[in-house]
């Protein structure tokens, strides 16, 4: 079942159907002020933190609720509805609705009963505040005289735990007033006037529109044994309520008449400020024209932002995904990292090192320069023994952290020691950033350790190769300390993971370009060595017919073929290939093991069979999970990236495709009862075969997910492998694709690059002149340039 598509131009998802199976978010704005809606406008606001910033309430897990509702009552027969579907739930046969999600707003357009309403929610780039940019426009030939009430429910405090659990405290701590369209709501309003640091205020006013009632309080405004979908403040009228204690909210009412075609439109804003400031923001909007000029700027501003990569496949999907909505979701990612969605509530306070590493790589190609900046901090937050702090808090101080080492560290993050793999995802994250600007001085910046002193960023990285070379178990391999890439895997401080092995021989041969560049030969000759060595060990981690997961403290054999659970584990196959740690004989046998094995119609899952029957402690908190769930045997979704890529890689552009297609959110548009999760973005894992609910997906949004699958079709499929000297082409599509198109800024320049599929021969056209090789070496490219890449038929 489908409840909406693409609309591509616009870059807008658009949903027709607003019944949907499960609340299908956007987010605006950003951290500094964020607002998460979903396609029934529920959804909350914050400053800063999800957690510690919270402004509107919504119940986690409660089926939507509340949001940012507007109610509309035709006074003639009392027949009242709302401006999203919920809350009113009107009969979809009389009542049509649909919500475009764009990027960075989302405008609802309602028709009932001959009155049309178009309503935009938006947060005004570089602003700490959103509006709801409000239209109505009468249809009918007779003069309508409607009631329009709008509500928003405040926290009672900033933090949403308090607000939502200690209710003997924050029931009575707050007030709110109401002046001149103006609502402002104080907590611990009794400290504003002795000290206002202490107090919190929070607005919502009405511009462009007399307010003719208003209700503070949320009791009164629903009414005993109402509900949201007919509260008694819309049947009847606000009696003007003040809010005192108890649960405030913000409702304000005003009486409309609409001649026949008759159209008016006025915006409600809503942020935590002071009365004065609130009032300075709300005089802004007495020119109601602002909001057109300021959505459209947000449009400008993401769309200019995507525009850097586009491209042109037979695929819609692959290009809905490519060119907006995958783009998005990595930016969504990349900014608001683990911290706000209608699953994370915001308590994370920081980001986590291995996921925010990898998010940057899902927009290197758009924006190097956030991504470099990124990278930088996160160095910042490298301590001086090379390893990365497993929480990097949002108020990292560079050069003055306490690290794992410490007690107070632990205390406060609760993270009791180092992880394997945190530092070594720096390597592919550093590399893609370098190859994709060439700005190799970089490596010579200097940045601060997370604990005390400072280096080169080519120092920073020789020290994570430090760490990983000083933490070995018995096999020589990599020990699997607090965890690796899997949080739920406690391979243990003696206990070795093969996974981090070939992050860490992939790692090598990273340095060792960098270590080229630098002419630093002391250092090749060791690099060398480590190659081959691990080259070897790696290596014998190999099991029949598949690469093993790892060693357990006590010496058992994780993924091993003869194993009764668990026995095949798709990362070591896939970043087998992507390491290029295995032969092409191994590289085609573990993939068509992972085919064989892992593969389902939603993806292949992350190891089988799931564990129902072991238990034994390095597995004891994947055990915690159903089978088919998370990290026991789910189609987890980042690794879906890495297979995409390790088959591009291996040259098999049918396969990489297939697994994209099996997993794309686009592509699962019309079974959303399945998915259940929105069509237009990734989420962590979707359910295995084991699960009753095979398929559906979960964790929507914020998932390093976006990152992998981007750089798996960027790099695998599409075939843009820039290195630090230029730009090979080569793609990895399916045989169906014939013709596509890519238009990509690198390096400042322009290239517009057509690729022919299922030709005579293998040719590559720069600027009319032909090639020798799929290499395009930096100095070649003009300002602008056309390429054309010919693919010979297999
Ligand atoms: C979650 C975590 C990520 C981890 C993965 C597998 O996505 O955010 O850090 O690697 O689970 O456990």
């Amino acid at each position: 079942m489908r409840y909406g598509y693409f609309d591509d131009l616009n870059k807008e998802y658009v949903i027709d159907k607003p019944n949907t199976p499960a609340p299908w978010a956007n987010y605006l704005g950003d951290p500094n002020y964020g607002a998460i809606i979903s396609n029934n406008a529920g959804g909350y606001s914050f400053e800063k933190s999800g957690a510690n910033g919270r402004i509107l309430r919504y119940v986690f897990n409660n089926f939507d609720e509340p949001g940012r509702y507007i109610y509309l009552k035709d006074n003639d027969d009392n027949d009242y509805w709302s401006l999203s579907w919920k809350p009113v739930l009107k009969d979809l046969s009389i009542y049509k609705n649909i919500c475009r999600h764009g990027l960075g707003y989302s405008t609802f357009e309602t028709k009932y009963k001959n009155i049309e309403s178009n309503v935009t929610y938006y947060v005004p780039l570089n602003s700490k505040y959103e509006v709801w940019f409000v239209k109505i426009k009468n249809n009918s030939n007779t003069k309508r005289k409607l009631t329009l009430t709008s509500y928003s429910e405040f926290t009672s405090d900033n933090n949403y735990e308090q607000d939502q659990v200690n209710l003997q405290y924050t029931l009575f701590n707050s007030k709110a007033e109401y002046k001149d369209n103006l609502i402002i709501q104080s907590i611990n309003a009794n400290l504003l006037n002795s000290n206002p640091e202490k107090c919190c205020q929070r607005f919502f006013g009405l511009a462009n529109l007399k307010v003719d009632n208003y209700c503070l309080d949320k009791k009164s405004f629903l009414g005993d044994y109402h509900t949201y979908q007919n509260p008694i403040g819309v049947i009847d009228k606000l009696k003007d309520e003040i809010g005192f204690n108890n649960t405030i909210c913000g409702a304000l009412q005003s009486n409309i008449e609409l001649k026949p075609n008759e159209e008016i439109s006025f915006a409600y804003i809503l942020g935590m400020k002071n009365e004065i400031e609130a009032r300075k923001t709300l005089v802004t909007y007495q020119d109601i024209n602002i909001c057109e000029k300021e959505i459209l700027d947000i449009k400008n501003y993401w769309h200019n932002k995507l525009n850097a990569f586009i491209v042109n496949t037979p695929s819609n999907e692959f290009n809905s995904m490519i060119n907006t909505w995958h783009a998005y979701n990595c930016f969504i990612t990349f900014t608001w990292s683990r911290a706000a969605s209608l699953v994370y509530c915001g308590l994370r306070n920081g980001y986590g090192y291995r996921d925010t590493v990898q998010d940057i790589q899902g927009i290197i190609h758009l924006d190097p320069k956030a991504a470099k900046e990124k990278i930088s901090f996160m160095l910042s937050a490298q301590v001086d023994n090379g390893a990365g702090l497993p929480l990097v808090k949002f108020n990292h101080n560079a050069g003055h952290e306490n690290t794992p080492d410490d007690i107070e560290y632990v205390k406060e993050t609760g993270h009791p020691a180092y992880r394997a793999d945190d530092a070594l995802w720096l390597f592919p994250t550093i590399y893609k950033y370098l190859a994709e600007t060439g700005d190799l001085t970089y490596l010579d910046e200097i940045i601060p350790y997370a604990n005390k002193d400072e280096d080169s960023v080519y120092n920073h990285l020789k020290k994570a190769i430090e760490f990983s070379s000083t933490h070995l178990g018995k096999h020589k391999l990599p020990q699997g300390l607090y965890a690796d890439w899997n949080d739920c895997l406690r391979l243990g401080k003696n206990g070795e993971s093969t996974f981090v092995a070939m992050q860490y021989y992939f790692a090598l041969n990273i340095i060792k370009e960098f270590a080229e560049y630098k002419k630093d030969d002391e250092y090749l000759i060791y690099l060398n060595k480590q190659i081959d060595l691990y080259y070897k060990l790696i290596n014998e981690a190999y099991n029949s017919d598949r690469y093993i997961r790892g060693y357990t403290e006590d010496g058992k054999t994780i993924g091993a073929k003869n194993n009764l659970e668990a026995n095949m584990w798709l990362n070591p196959q896939s970043w087998a290939v992507i390491s290029n740690v295995a032969d092409q004989d191994k590289k085609d046998t573990i993939l068509n093991n992972v085919y064989n094995i892992l593969n389902t119609k939603y993806g292949a899952e992350l190891m089988n069979p799931a564990f129902e029957k072991e238990y034994y402690d390095a597995i004891s908190s994947i055990l915690l999970y159903l089978p088919g769930n998370k990290e026991n045997g789910s189609i987890f979704l980042q690794p879906q990236g890495w297979l995409i890529l390790a088959e591009s890689l291996n040259g098999n552009g049918n396969r990489a495709f297939e697994y994209y297609k099996e997993s794309c959110p686009a592509y699962q548009n019309d079974i959303a009862e399945i998915r259940i999760m929105e069509p237009y973005c990734y989420g962590q894992f979707s359910e295995g075969r084991k699960s009753p609910k095979f398929g559906r997906s979960n964790v929507h949004w914020l998932t390093g997910t976006a990152s992998t699958i981007m750089v798996g079709c960027v790099e695998g499929i599409l075939g843009i492998r820039p290195d630090l000297y230029g730009l090979k082409l080569s793609p990895a599509i399916p045989d169906e694709w014939n013709d596509l198109s890519i238009k990509k800024i690198f390096r400042n320049k322009l290239l517009n690059i057509s690729i022919h599929n299922n030709t005579k021969q293998n040719k590559l056209i720069l600027n009319g002149k032909e090639l020798d090789t799929n290499y395009i070496k930096d100095e070649d490219l003009l300002k602008e340039n056309n390429i054309e890449l010919f693919l010979k038929k297999n």
